[in-house]
């Protein structure tokens, strides 16, 4: 894939406030835009939490942020996302190591294209990845958030989306959300995947609009409860990281296609701008999105706010995301 040097970034990184005296929840950063933002709040003097699921990416990541930030207040906590009791031990943990509360969760982690196979619990590998466990995380959170929303006027959750959001479908459905890991359409075949359309890229869009209808859920409960967490959301625009590499060694999408997209792409540190937007931008409002635009080629640029979308920022929507996901993690999440 080609080397794409980050173009906004040193100038916006300049600009965020000192974020000491807060701490930060992050999930997936071994690379890409988890793992810029890491390195920023560790640079910005913030309490980070890192939660990755075990691997050597984890232990060298973790290493390379320790050396680079040798006085970071930094915390490696082992989640994989692919099991809900992994994501509660994690979420135990965090309650240990943060008496003061969580000032800011980041649901960063993702995945995109994988095969169609079941987790452990039964759901869609990228849906329980990319938003089932962050919600149950956030709920299992959200005591901590309140704690330092009390204590300082505010905290943030911040989810991570994508263009992906709006295409091939704009409306939510309820078979993703349930245990039908391993039923939800196939492979696809490699000609689709080529041209990053069919089953897996479905199932990859419905996980990023759950994403967007969660934030946009959470906001209206949040705020319907005079609660002082705000609920954001950022999408990266098309930012060169890992995940390409990993949908193309996982059959996802073809290696030639995929080097000519990403030539239009943004660097690692230019795609986190939005969730760093979110997590520190005093002016960033709940019920916000950041990212480079809110078009379908919205690829690279700064990240500016703009209003969620009907799409599933309505009462049906927010609704069956709530439902279903409570439902999948199998407890109530009442704000
Ligand atoms: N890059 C883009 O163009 C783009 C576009 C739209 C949206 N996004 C979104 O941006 C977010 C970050 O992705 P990225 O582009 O920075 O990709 P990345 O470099 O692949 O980073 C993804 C992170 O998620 C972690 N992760 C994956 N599965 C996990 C699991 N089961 N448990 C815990 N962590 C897990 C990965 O850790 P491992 O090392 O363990 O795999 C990695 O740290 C994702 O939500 C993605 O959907 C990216």
């Amino acid at each position: 894939m080609p080397n794409v040097k980050s173009k906004h970034f040193p100038s916006f990184k300049a600009e965020l406030p000192s974020m000491s005296g807060k701490t930060v929840v992050i999930t997936g950063t071994t690379s890409g835009t988890g793992r810029a933002a890491a390195n920023a709040l560790a640079d910005l003097g913030a309490k980070v939490l890192l939660l990755n699921r075990a691997s050597d990416r984890s232990d060298s990541s973790f290493a390379e942020l320790s050396a680079e930030y040798p006085s970071a207040d930094l915390h490696q906590i082992e989640c994989d996302l692919q099991s809900f009791a992994s994501v509660s031990a994690a979420a135990a943990l965090v309650a240990e190591l943060c008496p003061e509360g969580v000032h800011v969760l980041c649901n960063n982690a993702g995945v995109m294209a994988l095969g169609d196979t079941a987790t452990v619990d039964g759901f869609d590998i990228q849906m329980q990845t990319n938003h089932l466990s962050h919600f149950l995380l956030t709920k299992e959170l959200m005591p901590l958030l309140q704690s330092a929303a009390a204590s300082s006027g505010e905290a943030r959750v911040v989810n991570h989306s994508s263009v992906a959001r709006m295409a091939p479908s704009k409306t939510l459905r309820a078979d993703h959300l349930e245990k039908n890991g391993g039923q939800l359409g196939g492979d696809g075949s490699k000609l689709q995947n080529m041209m990053f359309n069919g089953p897996r890229w479905i199932r990859y869009n419905q996980s990023k609009l759950a994403n967007a209808a969660f934030t946009a859920a959470l906001h209206n409960r949040l705020q319907g409860s005079g609660s002082a967490v705000k609920a954001l959301v950022a999408h990266p625009g098309l930012s060169n990281t890992h995940l390409q590499k990993t949908s193309v060694k996982e059959g996802g999408m073809g290696s030639f296609f995929t080097d000519q997209f990403m030539r239009f792409s943004q660097s690692p540190e230019d795609g986190a701008m939005g969730i760093l937007s979110c997590m520190c931008l005093p002016e960033a409002q709940s019920g916000q999105f950041y990212g480079p635009g809110s078009g379908a080629i919205a690829f690279r640029g700064q990240a500016k706010p703009f209003a969620l979308e009907d799409f599933y920022d309505n009462a049906e929507t927010h609704e069956l995301l709530w439902s279903k996901s409570e439902e999948a993690i199998g407890s109530s999440f009442t704000i």
